[in-house]
């Protein structure tokens, strides 16, 4: 049997994983909650769960993928032989990538849009008050959004062929600092405009008025999401991370760099709306109206940082989505007899025909309804408010609950070579803090979306 290929080394796990975590969550969500629950009170809030309960989450999903060796139904199996019915939860990881992949891709395909509108000097031409009518009209657009989410699927999907060396590392050595760059372009452009301090104080100012319970369920909500943890990525990225790194300090670098980069991207998009006059704006109107507005006030050189941040934001989106499909992908070969190739080719034709009908949701299909909603918002549901939180609690249980303390030792401590004394912390945290917040969150989740 050949040897099953994982990250050639540290930095490139380090990439890897630091590319699935940073994508739309950080550049665009992330900042306009932290400005709508009270800034600097969100950002302590948020710093407390990141690193209590996203990276203790991180952590466990890293031994769990580096001990079993497995994708997720598998790892649950061979971790724990005789109860077998714990596979059921890798199933459901895996259909949790799947609908967040489907979701994800057309927001994705809309930011490519904005990239090479911006690019051609569509945007340009387009008045403040034309943008929201302008995004509109794309997105309820018989085919456009279709389109869009086709062209980056298949570029996922060209780099997952790849594998996981040539392909998924390979391309984050290169993206990851590429990203960095461009956000720190965008952050010296933007505190460096005219009034920029007001953006600042809006983005930081702690304003405990505004941290509600709302707010801090969803400082939780997000730092898992933000993480890419609770849907088995991260076991599959752990069965690919050297023998011999501390899984320790490589989950604590990865969100530390997340954080890092969520909040640069504040301090990129907040000042330069504050500096043109406009209102910082939730949901998809922050980047894709009122963001394309403050570009255009900028004048011709407001093309090309328009052309930056929607590149940023591909990117990003663009190492979230690998480690996504790479997540069914690698379950699909591992669970049949299919090859890398038929795999990547299975589950991109899944993805693209759950992306065309979520992208469309908005359009010709805005009639169809599940449960009350259409298709974008039943998925984004799903994905928000029930399948994460479920996996995520199942996935704390299983390692504080299930597996042996010894085994999570001797994985934590790459066989006694290295020391962790922070394992009683980390342990508590798993099975008793960790379950019980995720279990907060689930049933207000649930409670709040049937109000
Ligand atoms: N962490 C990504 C973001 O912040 O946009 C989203 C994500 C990627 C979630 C991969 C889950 C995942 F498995």
């Amino acid at each position: 049997m050949s040897e099953k290929q994982g990250f050639s080394s540290s930095f490139g796990a380090i990439m890897a994983a630091v590319g699935s975590a940073v994508g739309l969550g950080n550049i665009w969500r992330f900042p306009y909650i932290m400005g709508q629950y009270g800034g600097g009170a969100f950002l302590l809030v948020y710093l407390a769960f990141v690193f209590l309960i996203g990276m203790v989450l991180m952590m466990t999903e890293f031994v769990m993928g580096r001990r079993s060796q497995h994708t997720p139904p598998q790892a649950f199996v061979s971790l724990r032989p005789d109860r077998k019915g714990w596979r059921f939860l890798g199933y459901l990881c895996v259909f949790t990538c799947l609908m967040i992949i489907s979701q994800y891709v057309v927001i994705s395909g809309w930011t490519v849009n904005y990239m090479s509108d911006s690019a051609s000097g569509v945007m340009a031409t387009i008045s403040a008050t034309g943008m929201a009518e302008h995004f509109q009209s794309f997105v309820s657009h018989p085919w456009h959004p279709v389109l869009f989410l086709y062209i980056f699927t298949l570029i996922t999907a060209v780099i997952i062929l790849g594998g996981v060396q040539k392909g998924i590392e390979a391309v984050s050595k290169v993206l990851m600092p590429i990203l960095l760059l461009l956000v720190i372009i965008l952050c010296v452009r933007s505190v460096t405009l005219p009034n920029s301090s007001i953006g600042l104080a809006y983005l930081f100012s702690p304003d405990f008025s505004h941290l509600s319970a709302e707010g801090v369920l969803a400082a939780l909500g997000q730092a898992l999401f933000s993480l890419s943890v609770g849907m088995g990525t991260m076991i599959v990225y752990g069965s690919y991370i050297p023998e011999n790194d501390n899984i320790f300090k490589t989950s604590l670098m990865i969100t530390a760099s997340d954080t890092l980069i969520a909040v640069l991207a504040g301090v990129a998009i907040f000042p330069a709306v504050f500096s043109f006059g406009q209102k910082p704006a939730g949901g998809p109107g922050l980047v894709f109206q009122v963001l394309p507005t403050v570009f255009n006030s900028m004048g011709t050189v407001g093309t090309i940082f328009a052309v930056l941040f929607f590149l940023l934001l591909a990117l990003a989106a663009l190492t979230s989505a690998i480690s996504l499909l790479e997540t069914i992908v690698a379950w699909l070969c591992e669970s049949s007899s299919c090859g890398r190739k038929a795999a990547t080719l299975i589950v991109s034709s899944v993805v693209l025909i759950i992306g065309a009908l979520c992208a469309l949701a908005y359009g010709p299909l805005d009639s169809f309804h599940v449960l009350g909603d259409n298709l974008f918002d039943f998925v984004d549901k799903l994905n928000s408010i029930y399948l994460p939180p479920i996996c995520a609690i199942g996935t704390v249980i299983f390692l504080g609950w299930q597996m042996k303390k010894e085994d999570v030792i001797d994985e934590l401590s790459n066989h006694g070579s290295i020391t962790t004394g922070y394992f009683p912390f980390y342990y508590f945290l798993v099975r008793f803090v960790a379950p019980i917040a995720l279990l907060v969150v689930l049933f207000t989740g649930i409670y709040n979306s049937l109000q």
